[in-house]
């Protein structure tokens, strides 16, 4: 069923790779106009982003299904113009979704894309599209980590590693929401930000500390003892978004029955005190949302329009581009030269 006729000889513009490799291997052409089969839609593309996990998918470092061509991004919003058999109440709707381009997906770096209705996600009116499309990614990360991996409750301790960054701010904040005390990392020209993350105390119930947010500077040379005189033996949960942190003072930090969920790390393996761990019965818990289930990434859709519905915090804006940039992108993103989201803005 059709909304309004597509061109009678379909193609569209997309971003997409005919084999896996580097930035050198991405094309930006025609490809023909995906057809919805049942239970999916075609989204219109307005917007999509760029993900650090884009170029792992890219080069092949994280083995994943992408039939050829395959079309990059993760994230879409857009409206529904076509919908197959039992997905036809869609029509017409804006929706985002923040799992393509994965798993014999194809992405939504062209103008149109398939989204099967389970992975589509309503977006409210007072929610901006380049802000959500921006935030899905790290607001979602923060939303599993904390809630279906950490088992976050309210009152808890919780130590964010890099609060200054995207995946970061959205621990801090979704963590206030939540009711928890919040220390996190953060360079001096961060802190004041992260610290305004913190709520105003009666929203988040009586647990003493529940809302507050301290910044301890992971640059100033004491910045461990200032960790371990701030949260030494009860620290609940730990989620370290640097991969930066020394695992042997972060064991020191975690209260009995502690969880640490990890969702980076750094390039060399890190020693890790496993008798500190074991004989507090601290769990040590690997994540990445590439693995997260279909209800699981619906139920982290809904914590990122809530985070941005209820809270200060949205994701570091870096730059909006179009299509013709994607290979440029890439190369940055290997680089490691991008700070920031940026939104891919595209035309249909
Ligand atoms: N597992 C998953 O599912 C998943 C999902 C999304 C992202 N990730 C990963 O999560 C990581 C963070 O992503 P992001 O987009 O939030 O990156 P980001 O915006 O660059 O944030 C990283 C933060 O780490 C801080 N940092 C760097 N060195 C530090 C140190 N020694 N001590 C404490 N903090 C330090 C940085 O602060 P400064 O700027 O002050 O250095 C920055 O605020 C990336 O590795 C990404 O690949 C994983």
């Amino acid at each position: 069923m059709t909304l309004s006729t597509p061109d009678p000889a379909p193609r569209m513009r997309a971003a997409f790779l005919r084999a896996l490799g580097g930035p050198e291997q991405i094309e930006v052409g025609e490809l023909p106009l995906p057809r919805p089969g049942a239970g999916q839609v075609l989204l219109a593309v307005r917007a999509s982003s760029l993900d650090p996990v884009d170029a792992l998918v890219r080069s092949g470092a994280f083995p994943t299904g992408t039939p050829f061509p395959f079309v990059l991004g993760r994230d879409a919003v857009g409206t529904v113009v076509d919908a197959g058999a039992g997905a036809e109440d869609l029509l017409g709707r804006r929706m985002a979704t923040s799992s393509l381009g994965h798993d014999g997906r194809q992405g939504a770096w062209a103008g149109f894309t398939l989204v099967e209705r389970e992975r589509a996600y309503p977006v409210p009116e007072d929610v901006e599209e380049e802000t959500l499309v921006a935030a899905l990614h790290p607001a979602s990360t923060a939303h599993l980590a904390l809630h279906r991996h950490g088992r976050l409750a309210p009152g808890q301790t919780v130590l964010v590693g890099g609060g200054g960054g995207n995946v970061g701010g959205a621990l801090v904040a979704e963590a206030v929401r939540a009711g928890a005390q919040v220390v996190a990392t953060a360079r001096e020209r961060d802190a004041a930000g992260v610290r305004a993350l913190g709520a105003d105390r009666s929203s988040v119930g009586a647990c003493p500390g529940a809302g507050t947010v301290t910044t301890v500077d992971h640059t100033a040379a004491d910045a461990p003892e200032q960790l371990r005189t701030l949260l030494a033996d009860r620290t609940d949960l730990v989620v370290d978004t640097s991969g930066r942190l020394d695992p042997e003072l972060v064991a020191d930090l975690m209260a009995v029955r502690g969880r640490i969920v990890v969702i980076t790390a750094p390039p060399s393996p890190p020693r890790i005190p496993l008798a500190r761990l074991y004989t507090r019965d601290v769990s040590l818990h690997g994540f990445v949302i590439s693995r997260a289930t279909v209800d699981e990434l619906a139920d982290a859709a809904r914590g990122t329009v809530r985070l941005l519905q209820e809270t200060p915090w949205r994701p570091r804006l870096a730059e909006n581009r179009d299509l013709d940039a994607a290979r440029s992108l890439h190369e940055r993103l290997d680089a490691g030269g991008i700070e920031g989201r940026v939104v891919m803005r595209i035309r249909a």
